[in-house]
């Protein structure tokens, strides 16, 4: 087993829905962007995952999986930097999952907030599949197949990651012990020399003490810059959690800040209500979308003093704007010396700015589909190297590797 040891890797993945929206950039998209030039970066396109609610009419999965690539690219998303594939191209995902299915118990998935509440929300179909249940379990072969440090997410996918690190820790404390673990653990230790072999003592006691998760960051990074083999490695970060090697090792949340970002109708910007900004949305249609946007209810006339707080406009301004345009506008807005017309026209020229940029970014490969086939090819094949790696791992602690 001496395969690199990966560091600061981060993964995320997005079912395939089509065209994003505005919501979908400022509230992961954008972030990823700044992943890719700070992390080793793996981003995916999770069909499969589309496949749990939505397999009753798969004909538009191609159109979906293309068009949110293309939006990706637009958005920024550098496929020489990160890389950047479709789940369904990369099998080993489908042979992590089934393999994690066996030690799963069944209670833990039954127990993830989103099932119960997605089978309360999505009535008209019927989500009491195999597939449906299994929808964490599959996320976290995503995850662990690429052995990340960090999974940034937002709010709605913590509970995803927490059952992902279950799991790992599950598998690492079946397939990955050995015996007199805590004494080779501790002869690997001394391999850290001075000051590592202190440093790292100290703060897996600290974590073990009172949970402290930074101390766990400290006791990893020194491992990692230590340059051990990678048996020596894996088993001080096994350590380091428990008492067994990390052969899957436990992923961190990497929670997105969301600013928030309000739809048409002030409620949060959602495919499902309709109320969303194209991301790459033509300028008419983004100026006519915006002038028509809900404003402050007490504003009824031009002369109605408003409230920023009270206005999903201003939630806009807040992410589009430059200090000195929010002072004008609100001030302006409180005083009634602007109507919401004015206040929304440096808006409209933000917005349309930015999603300008996008349709710039993607016309390339609008007009070359051939394009997007063959990066999602290359981003495949690079996935499937990680992959590749931990499954030949997984399945040599499994015994399932022929003599
Ligand atoms: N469940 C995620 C969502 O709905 C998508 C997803 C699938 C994912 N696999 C993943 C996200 C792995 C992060 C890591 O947004
Ligand atoms: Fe909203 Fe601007 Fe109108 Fe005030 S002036 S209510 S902030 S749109």
């Amino acid at each position: 087993m001496n395969t690199p040891i990966p560091t600061g890797r981060v993964l995320s993945g997005m079912r395939p829905t089509g065209q994003l929206h505005l919501g979908n950039y400022h509230g992961a998209l954008r972030n990823w962007v700044a992943l890719q030039h700070t992390h080793e970066a793996f981003f995916f396109v999770a069909d499969w995952h589309a496949l749990t609610t939505g397999y009753e009419d798969t004909s538009q999965l191609q159109l979906h999986i293309r068009e949110m690539v293309i939006d990706w690219l637009a958005a920024g998303i550098d496929p020489a930097v990160a890389t950047v594939f479709v789940q369904s191209q990369v099998p080993e995902h489908a042979e992590l999952h089934l393999l994690l299915s066996m030690v799963t118990p069944l209670g833990w998935l039954e127990r993830v907030p989103t099932f119960k509440d997605q089978q309360a929300q999505l009535k008209d179909r019927d989500l009491a599949t195999y597939g449906f249940l299994g929808y964490p379990l599959l996320q976290s072969a995503d995850i662990l197949l690429y052995r990340p440090e960090f999974v940034p997410v937002g709010e709605d996918q913590v509970a995803h990651v927490e059952i992902t690190r279950e799991i790992a820790r599950r598998f690492n404390n079946l397939f990955g012990s050995e015996p007199d673990f805590a004494k080779q653990a501790e002869k690997s230790a001394r391999l850290l020399g001075s000051p590592g072999a202190d440093q790292y003592a100290q703060a897996r006691r600290q974590l073990q003490q009172s949970g402290d998760t930074q101390a766990r960051q400290v006791a990893r990074s020194v491992v990692l810059a230590a340059g051990l083999n990678a048996e020596d490695t894996r088993r001080l970060l096994g350590y380091v959690d428990g008492l067994s090697i990390s052969i899957l090792p436990e992923p961190q949340v990497l929670l997105t800040p969301t600013p928030k970002v309000p739809g048409l109708d002030g409620r949060k910007m959602s495919k499902s209500y309709g109320n969303t900004i194209g991301l790459r949305e033509d300028a008419d249609s983004v100026a006519r979308k915006l002038r028509t946007m809900q404003t402050d209810p007490a504003r009824a006339r031009r002369t109605d003093p408003g409230d920023p707080d009270k206005c999903p406009v201003w939630d806009l301004h807040r992410i589009y704007s430059d200090a000195a345009t929010q002072q004008t506008v609100a001030t302006g807005c409180r005083s009634a010396a602007i109507g919401c017309l004015d206040c929304k026209k440096p808006l409209i020229d933000a917005v349309v700015a930015e999603t300008r940029l996008m349709q710039q970014r993607a016309q390339p490969f609008q007009q070359d589909p051939q394009q997007v086939t063959e990066l999602l090819q290359a981003g495949a094949e690079k996935a499937r190297a990680a992959a590749r790696q931990t499954m030949a791992e997984v399945r040599a602690v499994m015994h399932l590797t022929p003599p």
